[in-house]
C-alpha cells in the first residue's frame, strides 16, 4: 500500500463567534506545546491539585469532588446524568431547547424515566412550572440548562428551582456548558448538586477535559448506588480514586488538555470571576446594541450574553449570511436549531472571543452582508451603537 500524500496542517485563520469553540488564548496554546509528563508523575499530581482548586473558584464552590472529565462537554454531562440516575429514577428535564433533549436521552439510557417541564424554545423555565412538575411527578433528580446554546436563553431564578427540587428531596443537575466562566454562576450559593461544563466555550481552551463538580449529597448518591453505573469509563466512584487522595490509575488523562485547562483557569483567576462576567456582559451588550440599532432583534426572552440569537429579517437566507461571513470576512457564526432553524443566527461572545475588536468586526461585517442581500438594515447605526456601548 502506498502512503497517502497529505500536506502540512494549515488551518484557516478564523474569528470564532459561533456557539463554540471560541478562540483559544495564546497563553493556552503555549501551555499546550509544553512537554508531556506521565499522568502519575508527581509534577502532574501537583498540577491536578491546582486544576481542581482553580475549577472550584470558577464554579464558586467548595465541593471536594471537582474534576475535569476526559472528553468533551457531553462526557461530563453523561457522567453527571448516568451516575445520578439509578434505574427506575424519575428525572425532570426541560423541554425548551436542544440540550434538554440530550439530557432526556441520557436519562433513558441510564434506565431512568423522563418527565418534561415545558417552555417554548426561546424562553426560560418558569419556576412555578418546575414546582408543579415536582408536585405531580415527585422526581429523584431535576435537570436544567443554565445557558441553552440552541436558543440563547439564560435560566434565571436558579435558587427558586433548586429550593423547589430540594423541598421534594430531589438532586439538581445543571448544564453550565455555555455559562461557566462567562455568566454569573454560584454553585454553592444557588444550591446546585451537580454542574457540568466544557472548555471550548467561555473558558476558551480546546475541547477535551470537561469540568464537573458534585455536592456531598450528590457524591453520597453516587457511592451508595445499588447497581453500578453502566459505563465503566464514566463511573465517578472509580474516577474519584484517580482525582481523589489515592491518585490510582483509572485511565490516562489527556495531559495536554489538562495543561490547557490549567492555563485557561489561571486566566480566569487573574481576571477575577466577577470582572469576567462583567466583561462578557459589556462586550456582548455592544453586540446586542449593534444588531438592534441596525434594525434586527434578539430572539430570546432571557438574554444570554455568551450566546446571542439574532432574528433575521424575512426573506433573508441564513445559510447565505453564514457562508458570506465565513468566506468573505473569516468570521464563524451558526444558524438556528430545532424550532429556530432558518430564523436566527447564533452568535457567540465567549471567553477570549468576547473582545471589543471582535464584536466591532462582526457588527460591521453582518451589516455589509445583510445590506448586500437588500435587507432593510442600517449598518452605520449598528456600528455606532456598538462603539458607544464599548
Ligand atoms: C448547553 C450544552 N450542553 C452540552 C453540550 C455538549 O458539549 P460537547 O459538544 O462539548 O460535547 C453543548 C455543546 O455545545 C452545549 O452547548
Amino acid at each position: 500500500m502506498e502512503p497517502p500524500e497529505v500536506g502540512e496542517l494549515t488551518p484557516p485563520d478564523r474569528m470564532l463567534m459561533g456557539p463554540g469553540p471560541s478562540e483559544v488564548h495564546p497563553r493556552v496554546r503555549r501551555a499546550m506545546s509544553t512537554p508531556l509528563v506521565g499522568h502519575l508523575d508527581p509534577a502532574f499530581v501537583d498540577l491536578m491539585d491546582e486544576v481542581q482548586e482553580l475549577l472550584r473558584y470558577t464554579f464558586q464552590t467548595d465541593n471536594e469532588f471537582t474534576i475535569p472529565v476526559s472528553g468533551t462537554g457531553s462526557a461530563a454531562m453523561e457522567s453527571a446524568i448516568a451516575n445520578l440516575t439509578e434505574p427506575g429514577d424519575t428525572v425532570l428535564v426541560p423541554d425548551n431547547g436542544y440540550f434538554g433533549d440530550r439530557m432526556a436521552s441520557m436519562v433513558r439510557r441510564a434506565g431512568g424515566s423522563v418527565e418534561r417541564v415545558d417552555a417554548p424554545w426561546g424562553a426560560p423555565l418558569d419556576p412555578d412550572d418546575v414546582a408543579a412538575a415536582c408536585e405531580t411527578h415527585d422526581p429523584d433528580v431535576v435537570g436544567f440548562v443554565h445557558a441553552e446554546t440552541s436558543t440563547g436563553v439564560l435560566q434565571h431564578d436558579v435558587p427558586a428551582l433548586t429550593e423547589t427540587a430540594h423541598d421534594h428531596g430531589a438532586l439538581v443537575v445543571a448544564d453550565t456548558v455555555t455559562s461557566l466562566g462567562g455568566v454569573e454562576l454560584r454553585v454553592d450559593e444557588w444550591g446546585i448538586d451537580a454542574a457540568y461544563s466544557a472548555t471550548q466555550k467561555c473558558l476558551s481552551a480546546p475541547p477535551g477535559a470537561s469540568p464537573l463538580t458534585l455536592s456531598e449529597r450528590a457524591v453520597e448518591k453516587v457511592t451508595s448506588r445499588d447497581a453500578p453505573v453502566r459505563s465503566w469509563y464514566l463511573d465517578l466512584s472509580l474516577l474519584a480514586d484517580y482525582w481523589g487522595e489515592e491518585r490510582a490509575y483509572h485511565h490516562t488523562a489527556p495531559i495536554t488538555n489538562v495543561y490547557a485547562l490549567r492555563e485557561a483557569l489561571r486566566l480566569v483567576a487573574e481576571e477575577g470571576i466577577e470582572a469576567r462576567w462583567e466583561r462578557h456582559e459589556r462586550v456582548a451588550g455592544a453586540l446586542r446594541d449593534g444588531v438592534e440599532a441596525m434594525g434586527l432583534g434578539l430572539a430570546s426572552e432571557s438574554w444570554l450574553p455568551s450566546l446571542n440569537t439574532v432574528a433575521l429579517p424575512d426573506g433573508v437566507d441564513d445559510t447565505v449570511v453564514i457562508d458570506h461571513l465565513l468566506a468573505e470576512h473569516g468570521i464563524e457564526v451558526a444558524g438556528g436549531l430545532g424550532d429556530l432553524a432558518g430564523d436566527v443566527l447564533r452568535v457567540g461572545c465567549m471567553g477570549h472571543s468576547a473582545r471589543p475588536a471582535n464584536v466591532l468586526a462582526l457588527v460591521a461585517a453582518l451589516g455589509d452582508v445583510l445590506a448586500d442581500q437588500d435587507a432593510d438594515v442600517d449598518p452605520d447605526a449598528g456600528l455606532a451603537a456598538a462603539r458607544r456601548r464599548l
